[in-house]
């Protein structure tokens, strides 16, 4: 619009862009500004800088994209573009299903779901005098900001500095979302020559960022006369989005973790990740296990159904105990908690007595509805009250050889002053990193937690150590963090000749600063075929296992979670609050995904993209959350710890959804167990 006073805006298009139109993460498929094609509704097509919030508004009033429609695609599984694409096979299923007594089929569905962290999404960024930018904000992995930053703007190493702000949760989506936001502001910043602030508001939070990969998972499982599950057949389809992020290593985690925490000798996993023209889907809490966490666990509550065991009877045959194997052919040679965990849960939610009632209740009142010619409660009980169990497990740290190709370092400095500073790139982003690893290299040292800095989160000081994901921090980072402590302390002894903690500040004074910088190496044999997916996918992995009491509304189908038990094994506790406030938001997050929470999608927009419209459990929705905290040491992490981060958000929603059955009898199969599914699901059931 031409009429419109231009001499106080500046706008930029990719044409402007000095570097590659990339945001550069996994591929190089992502433009940071549209060029030619518009592949989702919430793609940025042009930056626009103003020096006041008025003026920007009406700015962008007059501001009108020319477009012509391409014909869209919204269904993954219509989609001819693939992301990734991955298989694993074990044994003979085919064969194995021709000697089952029972197969049991089943289609799951999940949906997207929101990390809805309390700090939207915010960058600020400053012009260097080196003519590089300083990026201030909020986010999970600062060195994932600076890679992707150096790309498009075309900068070294040393011009791009990106420094982590206070930040108000991440739970995955300040992964590399955080990239695209750093990258207009440094675009807008080097175009004006002056400080540009991003922030979005809550709207623009949800509408453009990333979500939890919906997902549909099909099973076919076999069972033995006996009683044994003895094939398995599973396809997993991810809706990746418009571009392709993180979907590969989504993928992966939920292909690798399809099986579930049970042996099972013949397993023909194939997973592939489709591209739509939605918003990007991408990291959350969990990264693809939940979603096949719900489905595995919804079908071996089904098969138990079948063969007329207790759901939680029926784990504890299958699952999987030291010396199994897993479905890519890793052997669990140790640290595995399955049986404690799942016995740990239910001895505490006292889950078989309550079964018992729960099906008593259930029987009489269908006996009852039967003797009066009508469907199920026809006696007008308001409530049913269920017990539902899932168990889960999760691979801690990276898949497969990602940590040794990523190759870390982490820093442990004993400066000239006489401080004690740990030089980390990982972010405290709520979870307690702040908290936790100097407690780590404390103990190491033989010192006090509170004698132990951190140095601020800023690439121009702190080594890359890694980005704040995949459950890794305590176990791997900590790991390295440990072993530099160590070595620290060695050196220190060995030439000021007497006990750390009593001469580290006189051996400051007299020799300087020293710094150690610690590689990472793997403590145990981990040996992985990418090609074949085959090996050992993770150093190990945690277990789980949640109990869930629920009342189901028979009016209005909603479901009240009543009680969550969840037993967790981290290896090693290394604080135990923060560890089970972990389990308690891991878990209420889990329960918001199984029961309400919903992005209801038309045409590729989401349409509740409003606080008001999106749904999370508040304090009063939160069940009683009990965390019980099993410990079963990982040799390969100098701690035993294995990571907590992501494992309870596998097991809650599937527990309540089983919860919900024993109540009722009906399956829900698509997540979330909305009152609206639930109603349909008992309508079709009289
Ligand atoms: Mo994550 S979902 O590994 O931040």
């Amino acid at each position: 619009d031409p009429d419109f006073d231009w001499s106080k805006v500046v706008v930029m298009t990719a044409a402007d862009i000095p570097g590659a139109n990339v945001v550069s993460i996994i591929i190089e498929d992502m433009p940071a500004l549209a060029e030619g094609e518009i592949t989702h509704h919430a793609q940025a097509v042009a930056l626009l800088a103003a020096p006041d919030k008025a003026t920007l508004r009406e700015a962008r009033k007059h501001i009108r994209p020319r477009t012509e429609p391409l014909p869209p695609v919204f269904d993954p599984e219509e989609s001819d573009h693939q992301f990734a694409a991955y298989e694993i096979s074990k044994g003979d299923p085919e064969s194995a299903f021709e000697e089952a007594t029972l197969i049991v089929q089943g289609e799951y569905r999940v949906g997207h779901q929101e990390q809805l962290y309390i700090e939207n999404q915010a960058m600020i960024a400053e012009p260097r005098e080196d003519g590089g930018i300083t990026i201030t904000g909020s986010m999970q992995c600062p060195y994932y900001v600076h890679s992707a930053l150096k790309r498009a703007l075309d900068l070294t190493d040393e011009q791009a500095v990106i420094t982590q702000a206070e930040t108000g949760g991440g739970f995955g989506g300040k992964e590399d979302y955080p990239s695209v936001v750093a990258i207009h502001a440094a675009l807008l910043a080097q175009r004006v020559g002056k400080p540009v602030r991003m922030i979005y508001d809550r709207h623009e939070d949800i509408a453009s960022t990333t979500k939890r990969h919906p997902a549909i998972v099909r099973y076919r499982s076999g069972v033995s006369a006996s009683g044994r599950l003895i094939a398995q057949d599973i396809e997993v389809v991810m809706d990746g989005g418009a571009y392709c992020t993180l979907s590969p290593v989504v993928l992966s985690r939920g292909v690798l973790h399809a099986g579930g925490p049970y042996e099972c000798p013949n397993v023909h996993i194939r997973g592939r990740s489709m591209a739509t023209n939605t918003p990007p889907n991408g990291a959350f809490r969990g990264f693809g296990a939940p979603q096949v966490g719900f489905a595995h666990e919804i079908q071996l509550s089904r098969i138990a159904d079948e063969l007329g065991v207790s759901p939680a009877e029926l784990r504890r045959r299958w699952i999987y105990r030291e010396g199994g194997t897993t479905p890519s052919g890793q052997v669990l040679r140790e640290s595995v908690a399955a049986e404690e965990v799942l016995r740990e849960a239910t001895e505490a939610a006292d889950y078989e007595g309550v079964l018992e009632v729960s099906r008593q209740t259930r029987a009489v009142r269908w006996g009852q509805a039967q003797e009066a010619g009508a469907g199920f409660n026809s006696t007008r009980v308001r409530t049913a009250s269920g017990i539902g169990i899932a168990m889960g497990w999760h691979g801690a740290g990276f898949t497969g050889s990602g940590e040794q190709k990523m190759g870390s370092t982490a820093g442990v400095e004993l400066g000239a002053d006489g401080a004690i500073r740990l030089l980390i790139a990982n972010t405290e982003i709520g979870q307690g990193t702040n908290t936790v690893m100097p407690m780590i290299v404390a103990d190491v040292l033989g010192v006090e937690p509170d004698e132990v800095e951190l140095a601020p989160i800023d690439t121009s000081i702190v080594p890359n150590s890694g980005p704040t994901v995949a459950s890794r921090t305590v176990m791997v980072v900590g790991g390295m963090v440990s072993k530099a402590a160590a070595r620290l302390r060695a050196l220190v002894e060995e030439r000021s000749g007497g006990d750390f903690a009593d001469v580290y500040k006189a051996d400051a004074a007299a020799n300087g600063a020293t710094r150690i910088d610690q590689d990472f190496e793997s403590e145990v044999e981990v040996e992985f075929d990418d090609e074949t997916y085959t090996g050992d996918a993770y150093p190990a992995f945690g277990w789980a296992c949640a109990v869930a009491k629920v009342d189901v509304d028979l009016d209005t189908g909603e479901v009240r979670v009543r009680s969550v038990v969840s037993a967790d094994d981290a290896g090693r506790v290394i604080h135990p609050l923060l560890a089970e406030g972990q389990i308690e938001g891991g878990t209420l997050q889990s329960v918001g995904y199984g029961t309400i929470e919903e992005i209801k999608v038309q045409d590729g927009r989401y349409l509740n993209d409003r606080l008001a419209t999106y749904l999370i459990p508040t304090s009063l929705d939160a069940p009683d959350i009990t965390a019980i905290l099993v410990e079963a040491p990982f040799s390969g992490s100098p701690h035993g710890a294995k990571g907590i981060g992501e494992l309870p958000m596998n097991v809650a929603a599937p527990a309540v959804v089983d919860a919900i059955h024993d109540a009722v009898g009906i399956w829900i199969t698509e997540l979330p167990a909305t009152s609206e599914r639930i109603l349909a699901a008992l309508e079709s059931d009289r």
